[in-house]
């Protein structure tokens, strides 16, 4: 297949030229400003969250050559487009969220879909949807049509951005009443319900338990943590654990006692804040000789340069097991990850003394590189 450069992708994509003519309005009327821009939007939002709209009217907005939403999302089910398949946005979307991505679809980026830009060796410029990819090349996909396979080979730079393909200013070539239509039609599309989905395990009704349980919380509510991701006991310390937080990198131990739970700081990696994608602590896993060696594994992703990598490394406790040696790790694992998203962050030693490291399927892009069945990690340390 022929590579496409960056321009042309572009030039051929509706959803640009979108962009293109709501920038003009925006001059036009001179209503550019941040402040205006937000009352506008906030405005629509309000209105098409408390206003029902007209099914077949957002079936024509959806499918209209101005709008040019069919030409990147599929809902049919067969995602063959460059966007997310819409077939079930219902389900996973409220109405809010839906308003949300259709009004500013850089704010949160649908897992797995955000832009990669390529530079190629011989300065041609390529973004789109990372759709596939082999060891040899992978493929974006534009708006419509547009897609480019680019052999790994000619590849000089590759970055993920933290902007989405689908073009901003959508609602300014909407009323607000248009708006409401549109979402009432992508509201619509939700996965039937049927007796095979029952047998995979989604039933329908949920019966209620005859005998309700209580949930106790396990540590006084004193105690807070930032997006707890793992938890664990000490090996060998029945009233003592270690609490990962994510993004913020922070390992805490906590110390249950009779006077009152305690927790002081075990070790902190300091701040992996992003706003797409999974990124910072992800999980821990003792040595199975913890108690003689105080060796343990942490699994961290971070953002470095456009690209999404994920890290296992090994730290060693301090004696007395209560906090981090200070001693520097190990990098024992390190691939770049083909997206930003489900990038695995699991540990475990095995009965057969092997770490086993989860690697994630990448999100729909359901692991293009086979890393999950057969790594060639960019390192890897014995
Ligand atoms: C140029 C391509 C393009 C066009 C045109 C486009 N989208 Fe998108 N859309 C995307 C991409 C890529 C994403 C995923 C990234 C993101 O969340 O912004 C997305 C995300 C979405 C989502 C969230 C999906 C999810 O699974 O979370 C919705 C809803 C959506 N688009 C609706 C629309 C509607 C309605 C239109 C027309 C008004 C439209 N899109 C036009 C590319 C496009």
């Amino acid at each position: 297949m022929k590579a496409i450069p960056n321009n042309l992708l572009i030039s051929v994509c509706f959803a640009m030229h979108v962009s293109a003519q709501v920038s003009a309005q925006i001059e036009e009327t001179n209503t550019g400003s941040i402040l205006e821009e937000a009352l506008l939007l906030k405005e629509h939002r309000h209105y098409a969250m408390i206003h029902a709209g007209d099914l077949d009217r957002g079936r024509e907005f959806f499918l209209s050559e101005s709008l040019a939403c069919a030409t990147c999302h599929t809902i049919d089910g067969s995602n063959a487009s460059a966007g997310p398949d819409l077939s079930n946005i219902g389900d996973k979307l409220g109405r809010g969220d839906i308003i949300d991505s259709i009004l500013q679809p850089s704010a949160i980026i649908a897992d797995g879909y955000n832009l990669t830009e390529v530079e190629t060796r011989d300065g041609e410029e390529y973004s789109g949807i990372l759709k596939k990819s082999t060891a040899e090349w992978i493929e974006l996909k534009g708006a419509g049509e547009v897609s480019a396979r680019i052999a790994t080979g000619d590849i000089l730079n590759r970055h993920t951005s933290e902007l989405s393909l689908m073009p901003e200013g959508l609602h300014l070539a909407l009323t607000q009443q248009d708006l409401a239509d549109l979402v009432e039609y992508i509201g619509s599309f939700k996965r039937p319900e049927s007796e095979s989905m029952f047998h995979q395990g989604t039933p329908n009704v949920i019966p209620q338990i005859s005998k309700p349980i209580a949930l106790i919380p396990f540590h006084s509510e004193r105690h807070q943590f930032d997006r707890p991701v793992w938890f664990g006991q000490i090996p060998g310390e029945p009233n003592n654990f270690l609490i990962l937080e994510h993004a913020v990198s922070r390992i805490w131990f906590l110390e249950k006692r009779a006077q009152g739970d305690k927790k002081t700081l075990f070790l902190d990696l300091g701040p992996h804040l992003s706003k797409n994608g999974a990124r910072g602590l992800m999980g821990l896993e003792f040595h199975p000789n913890f108690r003689e060696n105080r060796r343990y594994f942490l699994a961290l992703h971070i953002y470095e340069k456009g690209q999404h990598i994920a890290f296992t490394v090994e730290r060693k406790a301090s004696a007395d097991f209560k906090k981090d040696s200070g001693e520097p790790p190990r990098t024992v694992l390190r691939w770049n990850a083909t997206t930003a998203s489900h990038t695995g962050g699991g540990l475990e030693f095995g009965p057969d003394g092997f770490l086993y490291v989860g690697m994630g399927d990448t999100g729909p892009h359901e692991d293009p590189n086979g890393h999950a069945q057969n790594m060639i990690p960019s390192t890897l340390h014995t």
